[in-house]
């Protein structure tokens, strides 16, 4: 499908087709509900509501995750952008574009920046953030990209240096295949001079991690049911979320925290446009996410594994989280 465009500065393209938000929600959650354990795939947590409940989580006392990784950006983002010298930021599951800005800023300041690519699966967020930033940064040129970063991403032509991000620890929400093809297509799409940028939560004191999956006020909760009412509204679910307990907790030999959605009682659930109904003992759970952790030695083996050579590693002092830096290995 030709990009399209949608303001004078803002071009969108490929888009998702005529499938509204989530072209394959219908096969798999047929598949993650039929098959044992049950599990569903993170990227349908993100509706409006399920977008806005994760910026409230970023705020949260107990997720240090945010703020730790946007005062390490902010700390190194002048040295990595007078070292690359980056005419292009692209960035991999953008969100609120929030943490974005600080690169952006310190691009500008150099006078290079030119042109942003956002790459998105939630349209209405990706052309909300493309329309702040075309406004706050005049003369940027923003590509948005609706799609799902675990397919090959078409991307246009764009100038060079590139700067590619993924920032939130989002790579952890991957399988270890998951990621590592996710990290080959990054690589398939970088130049020797392009640089890539990767947010990793790090293994640190289990009690740590579990908080930051169990807050208080109950918003990580909320968010692991949206995935039920996004099944609701799409395809005719009947689930009532309440019936499911939020459980998230470390998995050590795994080294991640797992989220479920826990059945209260036992009972069925039908799912009308796609025909199904779906049978929960009391206790059984559905897996909604993983949230994998890393040491500096497995993510410099990760992109390895890709064909990514590890430039820079910065951590904060407590080593809660991590930002990698790498380039082509040959
Ligand atoms: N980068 C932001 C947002 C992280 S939340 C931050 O660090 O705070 C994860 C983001 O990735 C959401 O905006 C969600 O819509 C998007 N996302 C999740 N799975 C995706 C997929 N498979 N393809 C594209 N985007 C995805
Ligand atoms: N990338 C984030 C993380 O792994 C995503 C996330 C944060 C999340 N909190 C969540 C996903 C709660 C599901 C539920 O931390």
């Amino acid at each position: 499908m030709a990009p399209q465009q949608w303001e004078s500065k803002i071009h969108f393209g490929p888009a998702s087709g005529d499938n509204g938000p989530f072209p394959h929600l219908a096969e798999d959650v047929r598949r993650g509900l039929t098959r044992i354990p049950k599990e569903l795939p993170p990227k349908y947590f993100y509706d409006a509501r399920g977008s806005a409940l994760f910026e409230q989580i970023c705020e949260l006392p107990e997720y240090y995750l945010t703020r730790t990784e946007r005062a390490l950006l902010t700390q190194i983002a002048g040295e990595v952008v007078a070292s690359c010298r980056p005419v292009t930021l692209v960035e991999f599951g953008s969100g609120s574009c929030r943490k974005t800005r600080i690169l952006l800023d310190a691009m500008a300041r150099r006078g290079l920046l030119d042109c942003y690519v956002p790459i998105d699966l939630n349209e209405d967020v990706l052309r909300q953030t493309a329309q702040a930033l075309s406004e706050d940064y005049p003369g940027l040129r923003v590509q948005g990209v609706i799609g799902d970063f675990e397919q090959p991403v078409e991307i246009l032509p764009t100038g060079g240096p590139r700067l590619v991000t993924f920032l939130g620890s989002t790579i952890g929400n991957l399988t270890h295949d998951g990621a590592i093809g996710f990290l080959r297509n990054v690589a398939r799409l970088l130049a020797p001079e392009d640089r890539f940028l990767v947010g990793t939560d790090l293994v640190k004191d289990v009690r740590v991690l579990e908080r930051a999956y169990n807050d208080a006020a109950g918003v990580t909760a909320a968010f692991n049911r949206n995935i039920l009412s996004v099944i609701n509204k799409h395809l005719d679910g009947r689930f009532e979320p309440n019936r499911f307990e939020h459980l998230a907790f470390y998995n050590k030999e795994d080294s991640r925290i797992e989220m479920h959605l826990v059945a209260r009682q036992s009972h069925q659930v039908s799912i009308d446009a796609i025909d199904l109904t779906v049978e929960f003992a009391r206790g059984e759970s559905i897996r909604t996410e993983i949230s994998c952790k890393y040491t500096s030695a497995m993510v410099e083996a990760m992109l390895a594994e890709a064909g990514l050579r590890l430039l820079r590693w910065d951590t904060d002092k407590d080593r809660l989280f991590a930002l990698s830096l790498s380039t082509l290995l040959h």
